[in-house]
């Protein structure tokens, strides 16, 4: 389904809307499938904030570092006077490195799913940058959208996080080049997380407080508040994995047992040991994601990395 993001807020479109009609459709497939955009209501949005501070999940202060370490250099390249683009903004705590160096930004969109999470953390950013104009929209990124950007600006995409790892590298292929269109004569700061031992990438989501596990179930939580599922979350486990030969990440819901779930009037079976797959999260080489930048019609311009995370600046002329 294609959906138009909107200037306000009473008139942006729910993007959950298809969160039942998806999670039926996933949950018939062979394999079982659901979209890891699903993960981010208000409770998802909070457990992933927590993910963040964990001790072995290092993708977000790796990244912030470097934007810290690295600020001049980056506001340098992207010059003054800019419009930035956020997308799957969260809790839009990484602008601010970019607020902080950057010469005169002029405004700010950011962009998620997760509408109560977005609108909190833009009336914070607007009371402590009053000089930049804030205005976010509650969207589905993965989505076609019309952004109200204006013409004049030099326009910024700022793509954090390294959620460009949930995209297969043929849905990230599809996504950059849709952004060349929307960000031309601009270009686009991207956080890519690098292949690395493969220790360090399961306990990232493996993390021993659990916290990861929570997040997975919550996906079967939410099914229970919103549509008024009976997932039993005892009757599924958390299993992660990074798998060396496709560079990515794996999560699953795995069914202890042999069960059925009810969903409406659908009743969907699960035998013991079957998973449902929630999410992948690829990692890239420097060169690996250059190459896929450049197929997409952008020219990386410039990279800094630290062995654990990397920061691109892909520049498309005007
Ligand atoms: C927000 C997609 C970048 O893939 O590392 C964290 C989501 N999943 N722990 C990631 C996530 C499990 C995260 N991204």
């Amino acid at each position: 389904m294609s959906q138009t993001a909107t200037w306000g807020k009473s008139e942006a479109p729910n993007p959950s809307s298809g969160f039942f009609r998806d999670l039926i459709a996933g949950l018939q497939a062979l394999p079982k499938t659901v979209s890891p955009k699903y993960f981010y209501d208000d409770a998802g949005s909070a457990l992933f904030d927590e993910i963040c501070n964990l001790p072995e999940y290092y993708p977000t202060r790796k990244e912030s570092d470097l934007l810290a370490r690295h600020g001049a250099s980056i506001a340098a390249h992207i010059g003054p006077d800019v419009d930035i683009i956020e997308f799957g903004a969260g809790s839009v705590i990484k602008i601010r490195h970019l607020f902080e160096t950057l010469d005169r930004p002029r405004r700010f969109t950011p962009i998620d799913i997760s509408g109560a999470h977005l609108h909190a953390s833009a009336a914070i950013l607007r009371a402590d940058y009053p000089g930049i104009e804030i205005r976010p929209i509650i969207a589905d990124f993965t989505q076609p959208l019309a952004l109200p950007i204006r013409d004049d600006a030099r326009r910024v995409g700022f793509f954090p996080g390294s959620s460009i790892g949930n995209f297969t590298p043929a849905e990230a292929l599809a996504f950059l080049t849709r952004l060349t269109g929307v960000l031309r004569g601009g270009g686009l700061l991207i956080a890519v997380d690098l292949i690395k031992d493969p220790a360090i990438l399961h306990a990232a989501y493996n993390d021993s407080a659990g916290v990861t596990a929570r997040f997975n179930l919550n996906l079967l939580a939410r099914a229970n508040r919103e549509l008024g599922a009976d997932f039993n979350l005892d009757g599924f486990a958390h299993y992660a994995f990074y798998h060396p030969v496709l560079n990515r990440i794996e999560m699953h819901l795995i069914s202890r047992y042999a069960q059925k779930v009810h969903l409406g009037d659908v009743t969907i079976a699960f035998s013991e040991g079957e998973s449902v797959h929630t999410e992948c999260s690829y990692k890239y080489s420097v060169a690996g994601f250059q190459a896929l930048a450049q197929a997409a019609g952008f020219t990386p311009a410039q990279v800094w990395h630290d062995g654990w995370m990397s920061v691109h600046w892909l520049e498309l002329p005007g």
